[in-house]
């Protein structure tokens, strides 16, 4: 009682007013991740699984799948150079919490901003992300940023875990990102006391911020996105339209096409039959470190790793700890088989106001021109980066800082 009171007055001092509206049920509980006593056990499949000494055929590249003196690296400084303990840590320094929303236990991050104006934002990870995927930008976007006009810009972040990711209960097998969705805005709005928020989102957290974004007018009022559920175009239908391209723009094309060709295994697997693959790795995290490594390493920037980008081996490790230890492994997959035909394919504008934001990063996955973004939501800005790849947030978490102050600018000019 004592903590949820707490947690209310800091909701309270956040907004700068009193809440309109009192918590019906303030069922907020602070959490701390504490998976220390599944290490051992972790530790010792590791150290049991074997690899072959040598790759079966050295010549076959990334495109073919993981390469094994990448996986064997990994997995020699999964035992060797890897401490649970201080990554642990290290998570445990952003505030979480989780409540009962529903049938649903959400699991939240939820770093406030000393500011009075501070704006509301809500940050949407995908598979194989996480709360991990946005560490390195959340206590930034809490800090007072002055914008070229002279405004003082900060945000209160909430980042959920998805349902059946991490700590978030696993949702029936009937239930959509059109449910999440609605689960996520009543953690803003009736949970958490924000009537107006902003959002930004990645891989699936941008099926499920698209339809924030279309449905929930009133209350989402800015939006970035970094991919798009929508089919991104083909190299004719942009030939087509007279769209010419850049050089970052060829890339992330190129990678599109890739992607769409002969990265879909993983997809097509995990959309139809999540159980094989989820069962199969269920207690080997070896082999969810190679289902999930091959993902990290393709859809990254090849100097992942070296500055700006953090997506280091150690990051890469304690992604696929938080699923190992949670038992998350299988439902997270789930995600793909409960929102089947994700892309959409009918390019149309939804009925909302509210500007959205775009950033390209040129090692992505999915390329969409400023033209076919213009089509599906009110466009303000539509920014490139010749740095990072699908994992934004680590892979170059300056320039998203950069992008999301400038919605922030934005959102603070008009709301
Ligand atoms: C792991 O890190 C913790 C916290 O820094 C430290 O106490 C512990 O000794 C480390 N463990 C190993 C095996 O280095
Ligand atoms: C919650 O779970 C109960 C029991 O399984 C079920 O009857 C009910 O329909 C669920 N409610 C929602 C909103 O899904
Ligand atoms: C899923 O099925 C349950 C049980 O039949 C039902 O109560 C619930 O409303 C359904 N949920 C959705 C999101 O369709
Ligand atoms: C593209 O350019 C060609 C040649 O100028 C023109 O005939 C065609 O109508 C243009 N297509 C579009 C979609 O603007
Ligand atoms: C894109 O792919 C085509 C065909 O594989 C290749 O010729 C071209 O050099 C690539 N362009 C870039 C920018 O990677
Ligand atoms: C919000 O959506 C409703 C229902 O689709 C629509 O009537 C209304 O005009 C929309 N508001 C804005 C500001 O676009």
């Amino acid at each position: 009682m004592v903590l949820s009171a707490l947690l209310l007055g800091l909701v309270t001092a956040a907004l700068g007013t009193p809440l309109a509206k009192p918590l019906a049920k303030p069922n907020v509980q602070p959490f701390r991740i504490d998976l220390s006593a599944g290490i051992p056990h972790l530790e010792a499949l590791v150290k049991n699984t074997n690899l072959p000494s040598t790759p079966l055929y050295p010549g076959a590249g990334i495109e073919f799948g993981i390469q094994l003196d990448f996986l064997q690296d990994l997995k020699t400084q999964w035992v060797e150079g890897y401490n649970w303990t201080e990554q642990e840590a290290e998570l445990n320094e952003l505030a979480q919490y989780t409540t009962t929303i529903g049938n649903q236990t959400v699991h939240f991050v939820h770093e406030i901003s000393q500011e009075k104006d501070a704006i509301p934002l809500l940050l949407l990870h995908g598979w194989p992300g996480s709360i991990q995927e946005f560490l390195p930008i959340i206590k930034p976007l809490t800090q007072p940023w002055t914008s070229p006009s002279g405004k003082t810009v900060s945000f209160n972040v909430v980042v959920p875990s998805l349902p059946g990711f991490l700590f978030s209960s696993p949702p029936p097998q009937n239930w959509t990102d059109v449910e999440t969705a609605q689960l996520f805005n009543t953690l803003m709005t009736d949970v958490l006391g924000y009537s107006k928020y902003a959002l930004h989102a990645t891989d699936w957290g941008v099926d499920i911020g698209y339809h924030l974004y279309e449905s929930f007018n009133a209350s989402v009022r800015a939006a970035h996105f970094v991919f798009l559920p929508f089919l991104p175009p083909s190299p004719q239908d942009i030939a087509d339209n007279n769209i010419t391209l850049n050089d970052i723009e060829k890339v992330t094309l190129n990678r599109t096409v890739d992607w769409l060709t002969t990265g879909q295994g993983y997809f097509q697997e995990q959309e139809f039959k999540p159980n094989d693959i989820g069962l199969a790795l269920y207690d080997n995290p070896v082999g969810q470190l190679a289902w999930i490594g091959s993902g990290i390493q393709l859809w990254s920037d090849p100097r992942a790793g070296t500055g700006p980008s953090v997506l280091t081996h150690t990051a890469i490790l304690t992604g696929v700890s938080l699923y190992y230890l949670t038992n998350s492994f299988q439902s997270s997959v789930w995600q793909y088989a409960r929102n089947t035909g994700v892309f959409r394919t009918i390019y149309a504008k939804p009925p909302t106001n509210a500007p959205m934001f775009f950033s390209l990063f040129e090692y992505n996955i999915g390329f969409w021109p400023q033209e076919y973004v213009a089509k599906v939501g009110n466009l303000v800005s539509y920014k490139e980066h010749d740095f990072g790849g699908h994992f934004a947030g680590l892979d170059n978490p300056p320039a998203l800082i950069e992008d999301l102050r400038e919605m922030g600018e934005y959102f603070a000019s008009n709301e």
